[in-house]
């Protein structure tokens, strides 16, 4: 087994699984840190080109990893900036209809309430009932429903959906599909270009182990034109011109998905080592990385089984990533255990009275051990 472990940290004798909330920077990431301070304790180091060069460079490293044209990435500091501008961009009806998923993350959800005062209406399938997803979801659509929102991987439960046989579904109905990506992008594969997805957003700072403060929006060319311009910022305004020539006071409205850039698109501090943190998970392979998560996961999940712990996370591979949620008959149990964990050194988050377990490529089966055996029979 590859030790992925020796490229992070170091963790001083901790363990890390509680990557759902925040991903370490890889070393080398680390290493990119200290190269934008370099570069900002004397700017003379700063060349002008590198405001161009480093959005550009994380955007080719998040192309490469969802197999996208880069000129298709909107660069962003987090996932809700990606849905506001979706959000913000498309121009709504009173009647239209957007469809959720009962009980999503909140992020998810709260940006299309402020559709309702436009008369938007919000509708809603549940993933935990029997009948099938896609079936709520053929049968929730109706003409004037325009998009369908959800989650990848949930953060409450681990469960992960089957984006392809929901992006067909919402395809069938003229539904756009707009993806949470945020806890499954950078663990589990993801080709848009061969996946029915219009639009994916993800925050940086998890399973792409960048810093706080990164996230990125892709969307179809067929999305982009639907959307208007929402910003007017001033330096993708003067693409093409060096900053000695900035009295440009044109407005351009059609400058692809770079017309969506967060502001501070060149943000050096924590665009350099996102790159850095993605160039290196793409060099090992997002399916190799992938795999490593399945056994850390089918590991823990066999050695919850023998606990007083239930398993939440669907077990079957196909409909979870690597969130573990373990739920206890008590309540208090679960957050002794949790606190016993800490203790211990071994970080896992307690989310709505369970404990959630979120291991990624740098986590070890005795990892994995360490913490079974600390579970309570
Ligand atoms: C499913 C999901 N989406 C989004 C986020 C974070 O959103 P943002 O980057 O906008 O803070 C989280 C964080 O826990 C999450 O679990």
């Amino acid at each position: 087994m590859a030790d992925w472990n020796a490229d992070f940290g170091p963790f001083d004798g901790h363990t890390w699984l509680n990557c759902a909330h925040q991903g370490p920077l890889p070393k080398r990431a680390v290493e990119a840190v200290d190269d934008a301070v370099t570069l900002k304790r004397a700017p003379h180091r700063l060349p002008e080109r590198a405001f161009r060069e480093v959005p550009a460079g994380v955007k080719r490293a998040l192309g490469a990893l969802i197999n996208a044209s880069p000129d298709e990435i909107i660069l962003g500091n987090s996932f809700s900036y990606g849905l506001h501008l979706l959000i913000h961009g498309l121009e709504w009806n009173d009647g239209d209809e957007v469809i959720l998923v009962e009980g999503d993350f909140p992020a998810t959800m709260l940006p299309w309430q402020l559709l309702e005062s436009q008369g938007v209406q919000l509708r809603f399938v549940d993933a935990e009932r029997s009948t099938p997803l896609t079936q709520q979801l053929a049968e929730t659509a109706t003409p004037r429903t325009r998009a369908f929102c959800t989650t990848w991987v949930d953060s409450f439960t681990g469960r992960r959906l089957d984006i392809d046989e929901i992006g067909t579904v919402c395809h069938e109905h003229d539904v756009l599909f707009v993806l949470n990506g945020s806890q499954g992008v950078g663990a589990r594969p993801i080709d848009v270009s061969r996946t029915p997805v219009d639009v994916l957003i993800s925050c940086g700072y998890k399973w792409l182990c960048g810093p706080y403060g990164t996230g990125f929006t892709w969307l179809t060319p067929e999305v982009l034109d639907l959307l208007g311009p929402v910003n007017a910022y001033w330096l993708p305004m003067q693409a093409g011109t060096t900053l000695d020539e900035m009295q440009n006071l044109s407005l351009d409205t059609e400058l692809g998905a770079s017309g969506y850039d967060i502001f501070g698109t060149a943000n050096f501090n924590n665009f350099m080592p996102w790159t850095a943190a993605i160039e290196y998970l793409t060099e090992i392979g997002i399916e190799r990385i992938s795999t490593h998560g399945e056994r850390l996961v089918g590991r823990l999940i066999e050695g919850a089984e023998s606990s007083s712990f239930d398993v939440v996370t669907p077990e079957d591979p196909q409909r979870h990533a690597n969130i573990v949620v373990l739920s206890h008959s008590s309540e208090s149990v679960a957050r002794e255990t949790h606190r016993a964990l800490a203790d211990a050194g071994i970080h896992t988050a307690l989310r709505e009275g369970n404990i959630r377990v979120s291991p990624h490529v740098y986590n070890t089966h005795a990892e994995i051990d360490g913490l079974v055996e600390r579970l309570p029979e």
